[in-house]
């Protein structure tokens, strides 16, 4: 029998997930889940390379960020959902990677220099903020992952990762595949003010909105900027607005409103109220699940331990591989 294909990707708890999340990497992982061997994990290690300073709200993320995993229909049945910190065998590979992982690479690495000059209100010449794809390569190595789906940013880590994994082959012997990036395609829905959906633009709609949050957010969106008065005629193809109609209106519905902006005979306001209407219903059952989810610590709290337990099975056995192929 071919053994299915293993995929692991992970997220940093960096706050509550939001529709960019949902569209982007969540929706991807969905459908990964129905074919691949998944390891999806929680990086709360690598949430502390540039939040060390505070790190009170880091375990409560952690939990939510399960919560809102399991809402919208990550299965821990058939996958192997699993905390970072609670696999310390990511922390013994981090360390045996580093001795073979010539700081030069760390050094030229693309995101590195980028996070530096626009994280400017940080301090982040730390060792540990350096070897950020240090620890990202034993998380993806540590597993024998074939594929590792992830945004256009994080290629050049999965890059070094496979740098890393040669160099160990090459050293030693044999123990790892070279990863494969699969690259998530960005959501076409941006954010209320057509930047990024992003948490530090303060322009995202969160899975967690309630309903009137939803609607007074959907209220603030940028619509066509040409479009000043309600009888001046729309495009839709650059209206931020329709993308979301796209996504959470039936079919007929879109099509009218695509016709009827164009003609001047819809508003902004009467088109938003629609879409945030159908926007809220299609949210509904994440919304009913997270509540759930949210009502139950303890079965949250029992998943987390189940699938750690999964992965330091795994984690194990590939630390038995790594230790004897370096002889200690
Ligand atoms: N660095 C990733 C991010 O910020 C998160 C991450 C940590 C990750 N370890 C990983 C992603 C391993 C994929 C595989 O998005
Ligand atoms: Fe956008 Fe709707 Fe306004 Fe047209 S009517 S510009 S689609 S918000």
């Amino acid at each position: 029998m071919n053994k299915k294909k293993r995929i692991l990707s992970g997220m940093r708890p960096t706050g509550p997930l939001h529709l960019g999340n949902l569209h982007g990497a969540l929706a991807n992982w969905l459908e990964m889940q129905k074919k691949y061997d998944c390891f999806f994990f929680i990086a709360d290690w690598h949430a502390l390379t540039s939040n060390y300073e505070d790190t009170g709200s880091i375990s409560e993320y952690v939990r939510d960020m399960m919560v809102d995993w399991l809402s919208v229909g990550l299965s821990p049945d058939t996958n192997t959902l699993f905390v970072q910190s609670h696999i310390k065998e990511h922390a013994e590979l981090f360390l045996l990677l580093s001795m073979i992982t010539p700081v030069p690479w760390l050094e030229r690495n693309p995101t590195y220099k980028d996070q530096i000059l626009q994280l400017s209100n940080k301090d982040l010449s730390t060792f540990g903020f350096l070897g950020y794809p240090v620890l990202q390569a034993a998380d993806i190595i540590m597993y024998k992952a074939d594929g590792v789906p992830v945004g256009i940013d994080q290629v050049p880590h999965v890059e070094i990762t496979r740098e890393i994994a040669r160099r160990f082959n090459y050293l030693y012997r044999k123990v790892f595949p070279e990863p494969e990036s699969i690259l998530t395609k960005t959501p076409k829905i941006l954010g209320l003010d057509r930047r990024k959906m992003s948490k530090s633009y303060n322009n995202a709609i969160y899975l967690s909105d309630s309903p009137d949050n939803i609607a007074s957010s959907v209220a603030r969106m940028i619509t066509d900027p040409q479009r000043a008065k309600k009888n001046d005629p729309g495009n839709p193809d650059i209206c931020n607005v329709f993308e979301f109609h796209k996504l959470y209106s039936n079919k007929e519905t879109a099509n009218n409103i695509n016709k009827e902006c164009r003609k001047a005979q819809i508003g902004c306001v009467e088109c938003k109220k629609i879409m945030a209407q159908n926007l809220i219903d299609t949210l509904e059952p994440i919304r009913a699940k997270r509540e759930y989810y949210k009502a139950r610590r303890e079965t949250v709290d029992e998943i987390i331990k189940e699938g750690c337990n999964k992965a330091r099975k795994v984690a194990q056995q590939t630390m038995e591989e790594v230790k004897s192929a370096m002889k200690i």
